[in-house]
């Protein structure tokens, strides 16, 4: 595809229609092209960078819309020879030695210089919480996810909150993985796609005892432990057993202000977990607080049950006692605590790597209580909430609609 300004291709390397914003002015900066808009907004843009961003000219593929430059093929020689605004406000480059146009749109370019194309976005920022600002779990209809706007209430809460919980869901047993394909692929692990939570079956990990759980996150075992967690109530005629759920960020937050040296340990010094089975050995090394790599979810270690060894020199072991001891007590106390009683039908989803859930004790002879939870990542739920979200802001691109 050569200089033929006229030719019809697409003007995005995605499948999004973006608001025609364009710029006042582009100019040619050495290796770099920037764009400006009238507002003061900036793109600096390497020429390589957007030579692969060049949809149908041998940048981006037209129909995938993926790169298809091997970064071994990339051309050293490549130059802006001109850039310029066309009248419609599409921004053109022409490119040296291939003699390649490359026609950009406004309004991609613009969400770039916005911030709008990174990880976080198009997600709700979390917001940290105690009992005090969410006294009942974020509640949303049974229906909720059958629809554009009720599903994007639930998505966005589930990411402020980390924390969303349905009622009058049916109890029927493939509910579960129903309402779960909404977000996406389930996460299969040892205990199945789907399981189940009751003390009458031989209990191979304390879930399934009618004992308390204190406040933890699942399978911190795991170098990526779960992203979320669904849990349906399918029967409950039990008087205990409630349903406890603190959120992770606040109680990280309180532990930094009363304790900084506390804190510090919790994030640096490591516990290696271990899921112990027949069949099994699931193992990880990591920090109860874990900040990962920058942009990765905080995950919180937090299970007690499979905290197996430190990984830690043995001066710091008493220290990190302490600390933990600390952040158990402050996500346990009724501050930080939100309890619900679980009735039938209703399902809770949560971040299980930033929420630390449990449950109160119960009398397994005094009635029945049966729960069927399931796993999804989180880059499915994630990958989902941006495209409710994007198509709730932004009507999907029609082919034609970002042609010109
Ligand atoms: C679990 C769990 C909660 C409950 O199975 O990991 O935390 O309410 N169960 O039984
Ligand atoms: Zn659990």
């Amino acid at each position: 595809m050569t200089g033929n300004s006229d030719v019809e291709r697409p003007l995005t390397p995605d499948f999004y229609d973006y608001p025609w914003t364009p710029p006042s002015d582009v100019v040619v900066d050495g290796d770099f092209l920037s764009i400006r808009w009238a507002d003061g907004a900036e793109l600096v843009a390497y020429k390589q960078w957007l030579r692969e961003n060049e949809v149908g000219g041998g940048g981006v593929d037209v129909a995938t819309r993926e790169g298809l430059i091997d970064p071994a093929h990339i051309d050293d020689t490549l130059q802006i020879r001109e850039a310029r605004i066309d009248a419609t406000g599409v921004v053109e480059v022409h490119w040296y030695p291939d003699d390649v146009l490359g026609r950009y749109h406004p309004g991609w370019l613009r969400h770039i210089a916005d911030g709008s194309h990174r990880p976080e976005s198009w997600l709700s920022d979390p917001v940290a919480w105690t009992s005090a600002e969410l006294a009942e779990p974020p509640t949303h209809p049974a229906d909720a996810l059958e629809s554009a706007l009720p599903r994007l209430a639930l998505v966005q809460d589930l990411m402020r909150y980390g924390f969303v919980r349905l009622r009058g869901c049916p109890t029927d047993s493939d509910h579960l993985a129903k309402l779960a394909g909404h977000f996406g692929p389930l996460r299969d692990t040892n205990f199945g796609r789907v399981w189940d939570v009751k003390a009458d079956i031989d209990p191979t990990s304390t879930a399934n005892t009618g004992l308390r759980l204190g406040p933890h996150t699942d399978l911190p075992t795991r170098e990526a432990p779960p992203g979320f967690q669904m849990l349906h109530c399918v029967i409950n005629s039990t008087s205990g057993g409630y349903s406890e759920m603190a959120d992770g960020l606040a109680v990280a937050n309180r532990l930094r202000a009363m304790d900084p040296d506390a804190h510090d340990i919790l994030t640096t010094r490591r516990w290696i977990f271990f899921n112990r089975g027949a069949e099994i050995d699931h193992r990880w090394s990591g920090p109860l607080i874990d900040h990962g790599v920058p942009g990765s979810p905080l995950t919180f270690r937090a299970f007690y049950p499979v905290r197996a060894f430190p990984d830690m020199p043995a001066d710091d072991v008493p220290k990190a006692y302490a600390a933990m001891r600390q952040f158990s007590h402050i996500a346990a106390s009724p501050e930080f605590q939100v309890a619900s009683r679980f009735e039938p039908g209703d399902v809770v989803m949560f971040d299980n790597r930033r929420v630390l859930h449990g449950r109160g004790a119960y009398d397994p002879s005094a009635g029945s209580r049966h729960l069927r939870g399931c796993y999804l990542d989180h880059d499915d739920v994630r990958s989902t909430a941006r495209v409710w979200a994007r198509r709730a802001t932004i009507p999907p691109a029609g082919a034609a609609a970002n042609v010109i």
